[in-house]
C-alpha cells in the first residue's frame, strides 16, 4: 500500500490506473477505522481493480462547537488496518492542500440538506459535498462506497452526483453494528462504560419500532415516535435532536407506514456525543 498526501500525486496515480484499464473504488473517508469502514473497503475491493480510500477530517463539515478538535486520529494505526484489507492507496492529504488560503467554492445541494443533519448542522452538508467533489475529481473513481449508518450523507451525495453528472456510481453499503446492536461510529469512542445504556437506547428504539409495525401494519406514524421518543428519554443522559420517519428517497416526512419509510433517529448523550442510526420500517 502507498500512502499519498496531495491532490497532484493521488490524481496521477489514478489517470495511470485508467490508462492502463484497471477499475478504481474510492471509500471516503475521515479516518479512525472500524469494522464499519473496513467493511466498505472490503465491498469497494471486491467490485474494482484499485482500491483507493482517503483519511481526511474535514474541518468544513464540521461546525463551530462541534468535535473536530478532538476527533479521533492515528494515521499509523489506519495505514496498518488500510494495508491488511488490500487498499492500494491511502490518500491523507494535508488540510493546506486540500483547502489552500484561496479555496472559495461550495458545493450546495439544495432541499435533502434542509432537515434532519441538516437543521441542527447548519452547514454540515455543504462541507461534505464539496470534499467529496474535490475527493472524486482527485481520485477518479469508477465507484464510491458509502454506509448507511449516514442515510442523509448518501441521499445528498447520489443527489449531487446525478445533478453535476459526476460518472461515479455511488454504492451503499448496509450498517454494521456491534453485538449489543450498537452502529459502528469513529465517535463510539468517545462513549463512557456509563453512556453505553444510553447509546443503545437509539438501536433499541429502532427494534421497538418495528415491533409496533409488526404487531400493527397500520400503527400510526405518531405513535410509533411518540414510543421511541419516550424510550430514549427514559435514559437522562439523552437529548433528543430528532426522531422521525421519512420516505427514503425524498427524506419528506412519513405521513402513514410504508415499504419505503426509514426510521431516522440523532440523539446527544449527556451533551457530548452525537449519535446516529436509522432502519427501514419495513424490511425485505
Ligand atoms: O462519512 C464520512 O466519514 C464523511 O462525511 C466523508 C464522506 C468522508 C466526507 O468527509
Amino acid at each position: 500500500m502507498k500512502l499519498v498526501t496531495t491532490p497532484i500525486e493521488i490524481q496521477a496515480y489514478a489517470h495511470d490506473y485508467r490508462a492502463k484499464g484497471a477499475t478504481i473504488g474510492l471509500v471516503p473517508t475521515m479516518g479512525w477505522f472500524h469494522e464499519g469502514h473496513l467493511s466498505l473497503m472490503r465491498k469497494a475491493g471486491t467490485m474494482t481493480d484499485k482500491l483507493i480510500v482517503s483519511l481526511f477530517v474535514n474541518p468544513m463539515q464540521f461546525g463551530p462547537s462541534e468535535d473536530l478538535d478532538k476527533y479521533p486520529y492515528d494515521l499509523d494505526r489506519d495505514c496498518r488496518l488500510a494495508e491488511e484489507v488490500g487498499v492500494d492507496l491511502l490518500y491523507a492529504a494535508e488540510k493546506a492542500v486540500m483547502y489552500p488560503e484561496e479555496f472559495a467554492t461550495t458545493v450546495h445541494v439544495k432541499g435533502l440538506t434542509s432537515g434532519l443533519c441538516g437543521g441542527s448542522r447548519p452547514g454540515h452538508f455543504d462541507g461534505v459535498t464539496t470534499v467529496v467533489a474535490k475527493l472524486f475529481n482527485q481520485t477518479l473513481p469508477h465507484i464510491a462506497v458509502f454506509g448507511e449508518k449516514d442515510f442523509q450523507q448518501l441521499a445528498v451525495i447520489r443527489k449531487m452526483v446525478t445533478d453535476l453528472d459526476f460518472p461515479v456510481e455511488i454504492i451503499a453499503h448496509p450498517i454494521v453494528r456491534e453485538e449489543s446492536g450498537l452502529a459502528m461510529s469513529s465517535r463510539n469512542t468517545y462513549l463512557q462504560d456509563d453512556e453505553m445504556a444510553a447509546a443503545l437506547s437509539l438501536s433499541k428504539g429502532i427494534a421497538l419500532a418495528k415491533d409496533l409495525v409488526k404487531s400493527d401494519r397500520n400503527v400510526t406514524v405518531k405513535l410509533v415516535i411518540d414510543g421511541v421518543s419516550r424510550n430514549i428519554l427514559s435514559h437522562r443522559e439523552c437529548e433528543i435532536d430528532y426522531v422521525e420517519i421519512v420516505d427514503k428517497t425524498t427524506l419528506r416526512p412519513c405521513t402513514q407506514i410504508t415499504t419505503a419509510s426509514v426510521l431516522v433517529l440523532a440523539v446527544k448523550i449527556n451533551k457530548r456525543i452525537r449519535l446516529i442510526d436509522n432502519s427501514l420500517m419495513i424490511e425485505g
